[in-house]
């Protein structure tokens, strides 16, 4: 009972102590910093926590002083003595808490500020290349473009391999308005004939010519994709005009202009299908050979401003889309499981938000489709 009674004493005293010490003590901008820190839930859960751990450690200090106190007093309770004391005690703890708080919170909307600056502030890349003035591109574009356009400013034909959606097509794209070219696009599948790239005579003795005909004559940025779908002969066809600049068209042989550039994508490492990218062929090695090869993983930071730029109203939920995407990527990759999550599907899937899709639906269509029981259990995701 008397215990009791003397926790009450001291909570109150806590509790007071709490509310006089926030506003007597927290600075007008840390409350416009918690006001920001907690439009975030992970930041608003960690701000709730530390106010617990503080109400926790104040309370187990206040019990002991008015403990201790009942202890000299042998038995009887001086409630003025335990209140003067208990805010004695409390109040270099809390100054020592608060400061810690304080900083605490400046780091994390340090963090905050960061975060944000990353996600909205423009990104500039800027590229020196050969004989060249350096190369400025502004935009959303994938941490790898200085590579590929060093490589590209060298004058190597350069093979784009990565995941599905992680933005190779994009790369080449950029890269033709980084070096101000006209861009051509031409994609490869197991039918593709060899007319679609060097160009053939109709009926009437006319020569039609090809995106790649002009690319390759006239400089320009061509780009051959999926490279790894499309029929070997046709590259192996290639290997020429990209060993010798020389190639041979339809209506005769073309010397390259110092212009052409070649960007091809792939899936695939050249080594035929597997287990997700079935049905792909197997490529020439003096193909390959003839291509400087980089690798396109998925830029999350990419993904990230570009699904929020896709859905200005419904940022949480793009948050939340993009959580789910990777947390079902890394162990998509940690347990090898021939399943996808592509930046494609979250940025396909931030525009159906926008479009006032709820977000399990949004999931449904988007991330989780056609996924077989196996793989669900092995995602861990409810049957
Ligand atoms: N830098 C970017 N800016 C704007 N959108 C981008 C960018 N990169 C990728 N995207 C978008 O992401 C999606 C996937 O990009 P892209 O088609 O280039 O990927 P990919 O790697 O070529 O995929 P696949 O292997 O399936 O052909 C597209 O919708 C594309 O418009
Ligand atoms: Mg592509």
């Amino acid at each position: 009972m008397r215990e009791n009674k003397i926790r009450a004493i001291a909570t109150e005293e806590v509790r007071r102590a709490l509310r006089q010490q926030r506003t007597d003590e927290v600075a007008s901008d840390l409350d416009r910093l918690t006001e920001r820190l907690t439009n975030t839930t992970s930041m608003a859960a960690r701000a709730a926590e530390q106010v617990v751990r503080l109400e926790a450690q104040t309370r187990r200090i206040a019990t002991e002083v008015a403990g201790r106190i009942v202890r000299e007093q042998r038995g009887r309770l001086d409630r003025d003595q335990v209140r003067v004391a208990v805010r004695d005690e409390l109040a270099g703890v809390l100054r020592a808490e608060q400061a810690e708080m304080r900083s605490q919170l400046l780091d994390l909307a340090r963090e905050e500020a960061k975060r944000a600056l990353d996600e909205h502030a423009p990104t500039v890349t800027e590229v020196r290349v050969v004989d060249a003035p350096s190369i400025r591109v502004e935009g959303e574009t994938h941490h790898v473009l200085p590579d590929l356009l060093l490589a590209l400013g060298a004058h190597c034909h350069v093979l784009l391999v990565g995941p599905a959606g992680t933005g190779k097509s994009k790369l080449a794209e950029h890269s033709a308005r980084a070096f101000d070219q006209p861009f051509y696009a031409l994609s490869v599948g197991p039918t593709t004939p060899m007319s679609k790239v060097f160009g053939y005579f109709d009926a009437h003795g006319l020569y039609h010519d090809t995106p790649f005909r002009r690319a390759f004559e006239q400089g320009g940025l061509m780009l051959l994709d999926e490279i790894d779908c499309g029929h070997p002969g046709l590259l192996a066809e290639l290997n020429q005009a990209l060993a010798l600049g020389i190639c041979a068209f339809a209506d005769g042989m073309v010397t390259a202009h110092p212009q052409f550039r070649l960007v091809a994508t792939a899936n695939t490492y050249g080594a035929g299908g597997d287990r997700r990218y079935v049905g792909r062929q197997a490529l020439d090695a003096a193909t390959l050979d003839r291509f400087t090869l980089l690798e396109v993983p998925v830029d999350e930071r990419l993904e990230r401003r570009l699904a929020l730029a896709h859905a200005p109203s419904q940022q949480d939920a793009v948050v939340q889309l993009l959580a789910t995407v990777r947390r079902l990527r890394a162990t998509a990759e940690e347990k090898n499981l021939p399943v996808m999550f592509s930046p494609r599907a979250s940025i396909e899937g931030a525009r159906l938000l926008e479009a006032g899709v709820p977000l399990a639906k949004v999931l449904q269509w988007r991330v989780l489709r056609g996924l077989s029981q196996a793989h669900r259990s092995a995602l861990g995701l409810s049957p």
